[in-house]
């Protein structure tokens, strides 16, 4: 490969007013989980911009392109996700959202900025060097069980030619502005979904006896699931089992017919994730056995764990540090119990999914938050974040 002529991070300040404008573009009129179509136009309007030719789908908002067809080499795919959250904007930005109820609160109007500034820098000069990269903007991130990957890998996300690597970032306010965070093996949590019907018999509070009392079969279940993640698996290996709703009852003196709950399990191993399921049922079936009432149980598997190939990590860590500094990038210590279907793609091809610094002292922010408002300084980091992966990986033969 030839030598650049300036750091990745001084070609990106120089995409910066164009970053900022397509970010401030999609921030200003979010869309929900597969209704991204005027996000579709922005993206396609970009790319043309660029001169890179989009590829866009009938009936679906993804948009995938290749820059540097013409070259030989490994294949590097990089993705934005594209969707909003159901949240009612509070920033005060200038170019705030214009939909009540649809906020970008989770910066992925940030990630398809950071993709275009990436895409704007590796398509100059001719194109990249060492080899063709693929560009991935996902619909549907959000939407938790079929989500956008699969979809957009369906429709070729990861063919023609076959991608060797892929590579994706989210923004993350609990790492400083400047530093991008990494971590090799399982990042991210399986998330599954349950939805648990407990059925006894309803009648007048004053007489119990008569029934199986619903509400109190469903809090025995609420209490013994928690038995799961403290005495059914190793305490070393992380698991969440959350109950985020219950529902049953209508007035004081009066016993509902059934109580439903919904929650969720969050694993980080394959196995755990199976067993975890069987153990929920197991459990939650014997607990309405033992008290007389009827259950029933619908488990829904949601994202795949998100698991970073570790010689894709080192490679991709090693090439930041020489552009960012050492200082700037960090082993994150420890893995997260969000999910991310970005885990659909490394279920295919190795690569590594890093972690974009937006933290600034003294202003604390949270994702899916409606003041969450990442500081626009993370576009040049995360362009060239994504333009240092591609580069150390095409030096990296798969
Ligand atoms: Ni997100």
């Amino acid at each position: 490969m030839a030598p650049r002529d300036e750091p990745w991070t001084a070609a990106a300040r120089r995409v910066l007013p164009a970053m900022r404008a397509w970010r401030s573009a999609f921030h200003l009129e979010p869309e929900l989980s597969l209704e991204e179509e005027r996000t579709r136009e922005k993206v396609v309007a970009a790319l043309e911009e660029l001169g890179i030719p989009p590829r866009t789908f009938p009936g679906f908002t993804g948009v995938i392109a290749t820059i540097g067809t013409d070259r030989s080499g490994p294949v590097v795919a990089l993705r934005a996700d594209m969707d909003a959250l159901p949240v009612t904007e509070e920033t005060g930005l200038a170019f705030r959202s214009k939909f009540p109820g649809k906020m970008h609160a989770c910066g992925h109007d940030v990630h398809m900025a950071c993709l275009l500034g990436a895409a704007a820098i590796l398509s100059r000069d001719g194109g990249p060097r060492g080899g063709p990269v693929r560009l991935l903007f996902q619909p549907a991130e959000e939407q938790g069980e079929r989500g956008g990957a699969l979809p957009l890998i369906e429709r070729g996300a990861l063919e023609r030619p076959k991608v060797d690597y892929v590579v994706g970032q989210h923004v993350d306010p609990s790492l400083p502005l400047g530093q991008v965070g990494w971590r090799s093996g399982p990042f991210m949590a399986a998330a599954d979904r349950f939805h648990i019907t407990v059925r006894g018999r309803g009648g007048h509070a004053s007489s119990p006896h008569q029934g199986p009392d619903a509400i109190l079969v469903a809090s025995e279940v609420v209490v013994g699931m928690q038995a799961l993640v403290s005495r059914v698996r190793d305490p070393l290996d992380p698991v969440v089992v959350s109950v985020g709703s219950v529902h049953g009852g209508t007035r004081h003196n009066i016993l509902p017919d059934e109580v439903v709950l919904e929650g969720t399990v969050r694993t980080m191993r394959p196995a755990t994730r199976a067993q975890m399921e069987s153990a929920l049922r197991r459990r939650v079936r014997s607990i309405a056995a033992s008290l007389g009432a009827r259950v029933r149980l619908q488990y829904v598997h949601g994202y795949p764990t998100l698991v970073n190939e570790p010689a894709a990590t080192r490679a991709v860590a090693e090439a930041l540090a020489v552009e960012l500094g050492r200082a700037n990038v960090v082993e994150v210590d420890h893995p997260l119990m969000g999910a991310e279907d970005f885990s659909r793609y490394l279920e295919r091809v190795p690569g590594t999914f890093l972690r974009l610094g937006v933290g600034v002292p003294g202003k604390p922010a949270s994702l899916h938050s409606a003041t969450f408002a990442p500081d626009e300084r993370a576009l040049v980091i995360g362009a060239a974040t994504l333009a240092t992966a591609v580069e150390g990986l095409q030096r990296s033969p798969p």
